[in-house]
Formats: structure tokens, C-alpha cells, sequence
């Protein structure tokens, strides 16, 4: 059942439930179970994987999809990547590169600044991808090559599997990137590929199993006037995307914050009313983030840690709340962590009694300026 509700109190509950299996069917579309081959279009991966610099370009929460991307490009394919938000990008007359790529992330295919954006680099000789869930949408006909997330139709206007499909197309079009251009070796492209195919039953089991702990301490959130999101690498622009969500459907202001830049200005606003939301992998930058909780802890930060088991060993008994995560590839880690910021979000908006699918002042398309 697609248009309908079905069991669920709200189509934007639904659709975070769906992720499993839309990660499966957009996964299966691209990487062959059989051989582990990614079978992306063959002039694709090539023109990407010989781009002197890829420009990443879209709205919202597409966004923060390019921006987890631009993280992947770079440290797994080698490939320079520059990243806007698309009513900046058209404005700012960026000099672009000979045989530069121009990539564009749309939901509906229809927001007009990433279609003026996609026209600007048209102009300025680039290769145009795009990245759509909405079959036969103005941005894929305008492209030079197009690649759909098989998301299916997206009510909420709060984007939730939409992100999660974007997130698995681009890691699928890193990996073959770097595959094509001997970034990384063949046993590193299967186990990457592996980690990608175990996706759908990671995320089943994140669902599974921190639902009733969020939908608990939510109601504490709820109560909060502010909340800081903090992440560092692939985890600042979820950091972004959860923050976004809060404030889209709960009206919570919320700020995502790089870890690392706390000290900067945000730390000023950090006492016992104001929720810090950390989501820190035991991954490389591990030692970084904990000390950056320990400095919000000192200051009275109502911590809510997201982090596997040795990042809660270490790191789980100052904060406020904590909820495990399964232990996953660095990787495939962002497309983890962003599902309990959804549910973060949803369960605050339910306790705060908002209009969860049709949030105030937003559409889910944005065709005007
Ligand atoms: C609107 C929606 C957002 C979405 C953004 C970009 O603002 O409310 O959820 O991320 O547009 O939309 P697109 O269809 O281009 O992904």
C-alpha cells in the first residue's frame, strides 16, 4: 500500500518504517546480488570518475545528502567536491571547471532553485546528473543522465526516505568511482559493497530496537526551547539533517553544530535547559567528539548520545540519556544514525501535538522562488 496509512498514525511514520525496504529495492537496483558488481551505467562511473571536480547542488534535506557525499567523494574516490545549496549556487556566477560534472539531488525533480542551478552549469559546459525519486520530473529531463531512488511516493513533507535512498544512489556511485579509477582495491570494493547490502537489516534493526527508548526521553525533548545537533565528518551533516527535522515539524529551534566548532560560539548557549544531541560512532573520530561532550557535560549539557557499544562504555555514563547503535561500517554509518533523528523528531512532534505531514508554512515541493 502506497497512498494509504495503512497501521501507521502518519505518513511521515510510515515512510521511516518503509526505509528498510525501499534502501533494498534502490540497493538492488544498482549493486548485482549475485556477483557484488555495482551495475551503474558504464559512461557514467567514467565521466564521474575522470571529473576534475564534481559539483554537488541541491535544496533541504537533499542537501545534506551531497553534503555526506562530498565527505564519501573525496575520502574514498579521491575526487575534489564542491558542494551548495542551490538558491546560492545559481546567484554566486562560480567559475566551473573544463569537463567539470555538476550533480543534482531531488526529491520531487521539481524545486525550481536546483532547476536553475542545473540550467547555470548547463551554460557554464558541464555534464549535468541528476539524482530524482519523481519519474519524468522537469530536472531528469533536463539532465544528461539521471539515476532514480526507489523511495516510492513520499507524502510527508518531511523528507525521510527520500534522504535515506539519495544517501544509498550516491554511495553506490562513490564506490564505483573509486572502483573505476583504482582509488580503492577489489577486496575493499566488495567488503564496501557487503556493507551497503547489509543496510536494509541494519536499519530494520535500529528501528526495531531504539523506537520505544525515543519515543520515551522525546517527551522530555519536547520541553526544551532549544537543541544542539554535533557530529564530526559524515556525522556533522546529520547532525544538520536532524536539527532540520526538529525544527520542520516540532518548531523547536534546533542548530547542527561541527563538533569541533562548539568552541566557537555555540558552547556559550550550553546549560541545564538546552538538549545536546551527539551522534558519535566509535569510529577514527571518536576521541575528538567524547571530548567535546565531556567540555558540554562540565557546563551542564543535557547530553542524548547516539553511539555503539564501546562509545557507550567510554562515553555513557555522564550523559543524560543514550541509545545504542548497532556497530557498522564507518562507511554506511550516516545512513545508520540519521534514523533516529528522524524518530527524535517525529516522536517530539507527536508529544507536542503538530501537524506532523503538513507542517506550518511548508510545501513539500518548492517551485517558486
Ligand atoms: C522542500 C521540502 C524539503 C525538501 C526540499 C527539497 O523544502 O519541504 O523536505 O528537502 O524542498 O526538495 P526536493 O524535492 O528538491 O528534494
Amino acid at each position: 500500500e502506497t497512498t494509504g496509512k495503512g497501521e501507521y498514525r502518519h505518513f511521515m511514520l510510515k515512510e521511516i518504517f518503509e526505509q528498510p525496504s525501499v534502501i533494498g529495492d534502490t540497493l538492488n537496483s544498482f549493486i548485482n546480488p549475485a556477483t557484488r558488481e555495482i551495475t551503474l551505467p558504464a559512461d557514467l562511473v567514467e565521466m564521474v570518475a575522470k571529473a576534475s571536480r564534481l559539483t554537488l547542488v541541491a535544496c533541504g534535506t537533499a542537501f545534506y545528502a551531497c553534503h555526506v557525499a562530498k565527505y564519501w567523494f573525496e575520502q574514498i574516490a579521491r575526487i575534489p567536491v564542491e558542494i551548495d545549496v542551490a538558491s546560492e549556487f545559481r546567484y554566486r556566477e562560480a567559475p566551473m571547471p573544463e569537463g567539470g560534472v555538476a550533480l543534482f539531488v531531488s526529491q520531487s525533480g521539481e524545486t525550481l532553485d536546483t532547476l536553475e542551478a542545473l540550467r547555470y552549469c548547463k551554460r557554464q559546459g558541464q555534464k549535468i546528473v541528476s539524482i530524482v525519486n519523481t519519474i519524468e520530473s522537469t530536472i531528469e529531463r533536463e539532465s544528461d543522465m539521471v539515476l532514480h531512488t526507489l523511495a516510492g511516493p513520499e507524502i510527508g513533507v518531511a523528507s525521510t526516505k527520500a534522504f535515506t535512498t539519495q544517501l544509498t544512489t550516491l554511495a553506490c556511485l562513490v564506490l564505483a568511482a573509486a572502483a573505476k579509477k583504482g582509488a580503492i582495491d577489489a577486496k575493499t570494493v566488495g567488503a564496501m559493497s557487503d556493507s551497503l547490502r547489509q543496510l536494509p537489516s541494519l536499519v530494520n534493526s535500529v528501528l526495531q530496537d531504539t523506537a520505544v527508548t525515543i519515543e520515551k526521553l522525546s517527551r522530555e525533548i519536547a520541553e526544551a526551547r532549544d537543541v544542539l545537533y554535533l557530529g564530526r565528518g559524515a556525522m556533522y551533516p546529520i547532525a544538520l539533517e536532524g536539527a532540520l527535522k526538529l525544527k520542520e515539524i516540532s518548531y523547536i529551534h534546533a542548530e547542527g553544530y561541527a563538533a569541533g566548532e562548539m568552541k566557537h560560539g555555540p558552547i556559550a548557549l550550553i546549560d541545564d535547559k538546552v538538549p545536546v544531541v551527539v551522534l558519535a560512532p566509535h569510529d577514527k573520530l571518536f576521541e575528538k567528539t567524547a571530548s567535546n561532550v565531556q567540555e558540554t557535560i562540565a557546563r551542564g549539557g543535557q547530553v542524548l548520545l547516539f553511539t555503539d557499544r564501546d562509545g557507550l562504555t567510554q562515553l555513557g555514563r555522564g550523559c543524560r540519556w543514550s541509545v545504542r547503535m548497532p556497530v557498522s561500517d564507518a562507511f554506511v554509518a550516516p545512513i545508520l544514525y540519521v534514523i533516529p533523528v528522524q524518530l527524535l523528531a517525529y516522536h517530539v512532534a507527536v508529544a507536542k501535538g503538530t501537524d506532523v505531514d503538513q507542517p506550518r508554512n511548508l510545501a513539500k515541493s518548492v517551485t517558486v522562488e
